[in-house]
């Protein structure tokens, strides 16, 4: 099926086909049209961060930010669904395009900027879905917010989404909100995860119920920088990390069309980096706190060997462009 729909999408803008896919997921994932992209797949359970998850592979954030399609992805067999991110108010983002293909290495360029609705628009999306698996919010700040006032924004947010989510990925990696990356460093990274650690703690406490609170990360970082993010990520006790965000780097798609546009790069261009930040993330955190592998996975090789490199889970966004939901049942399969 997605075989057919693919050339007729890649003929189109891309943001303009991913608006289109996501409000036809919205308006069929109650009703028989489902049935398209339902898929029933084998079980292959996994308890990480004390959550029980279907099997391994989830769609990682960025896709369905404002949660509206948490059913339909459901229905695709994902093992977890990540949505957002989403921010306190809601933003427009970056002007357009904003959204690039490069067909001939199977990757995407955004530089989206945190467009989305809004929490409380988020919220609601979750109160109407009938998804009972594990669900991952992510959580960003809007882009007016000075980088010194980042945490209030991510405190408004996890306050806002704590009820509601499995987890909670606080997203410091993403390249295309001003300064967000520089919170990964140092005493920025230090307090901003000691703010949300006590705030976790206290929320815990106030719902009866604890929710894993995990860091997503970029990867462009150096070897010290990854051992210095490990030590923060393990004094603060968090529950997890996901490793990676889109990259900067333009080595892989020199010369392709739209290769110096600016934003993230991500897909099959992006698999050796993430697996080498990820690789070198579970040697420094030595079992503190699971690691979740993203980026370029495409195929249940590149799936495994991210397992085989440490990750306990993993995600994926820009494969599913160009390969379609199929995808994640020769994934889950092939496990
Ligand atoms: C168009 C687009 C938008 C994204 N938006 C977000 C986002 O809002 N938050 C986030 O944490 N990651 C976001 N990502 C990053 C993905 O979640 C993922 O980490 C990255 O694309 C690498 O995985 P992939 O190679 O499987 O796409 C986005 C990626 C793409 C392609």
């Amino acid at each position: 099926m997605y075989s057919l729909l693919k050339p007729i999408l890649f003929r189109q803008d891309a943001e303009w086909s991913h608006d289109f896919t996501l409000t036809w997921l919205k308006r069929t994932q109650h009703n028989l049209l489902s049935s398209v992209y339902r898929q029933q797949l084998p079980s292959k359970p996994v308890n990480v961060m004390g959550l029980t998850f279907d099997n391994p592979l989830g769609l990682a954030a960025g896709l369905d930010k404002n949660g509206e399609c948490i059913d339909a992805f459901a229905a695709m067999g994902f093992g977890f669904i990540e949505i957002g991110t989403v921010t306190p108010r809601p933003q427009a983002g970056n002007d357009k395009p904003r959204l690039f293909r490069l067909p001939q290495a199977e990757a995407i360029i955004n530089r989206m900027g945190f467009n989305n609705k809004g929490v409380d628009y988020l919220v609601e999306q979750v109160k109407q879905s009938s998804y009972q698996g594990v669900l991952g919010i992510n959580i960003g700040k809007n882009k007016v917010t000075p980088e010194e006032q980042a945490l209030d924004d991510y405190l408004i947010c996890l306050d806002k989404v704590y009820a509601h989510a499995s987890y909670v990925t606080v997203n410091i990696s993403s390249p295309n909100t001003p300064g967000l990356r520089n919170l990964q460093y140092g005493d920025a990274l230090e307090n901003l995860l000691a703010g949300l650690k006590a705030r976790q703690a206290e929320l815990a406490q106030q719902h009866g119920k604890y929710v894993p609170v995990v860091v997503k990360i970029a990867p462009d970082l150096t070897d010290e920088e990854i051992q210095s993010i490990a030590a923060s990520l393990t004094k603060s006790q968090m529950d997890g990390v996901i490793a990676t965000n889109t990259t900067l780097d333009r080595s892989k798609v020199q010369g392709l069309p739209h290769c110096d546009e600016a934003g993230g790069l991500s897909g099959a261009v992006l698999t050796d980096k993430s697996q080498d930040v990820c690789e070198k993330l579970v040697k420094a955190l030595d079992g503190a706190m699971p690691v979740i592998g993203v980026g370029g996975i495409y195929s249940a090789d590149t799936a495994k060997q991210r397992l085989a490199g440490g990750a306990q889970l993993i995600q994926l966004y820009s494969s599913l462009i160009y390969l379609g939901p199929g995808l994640i049942k020769t994934i889950v399969k092939g496990l």
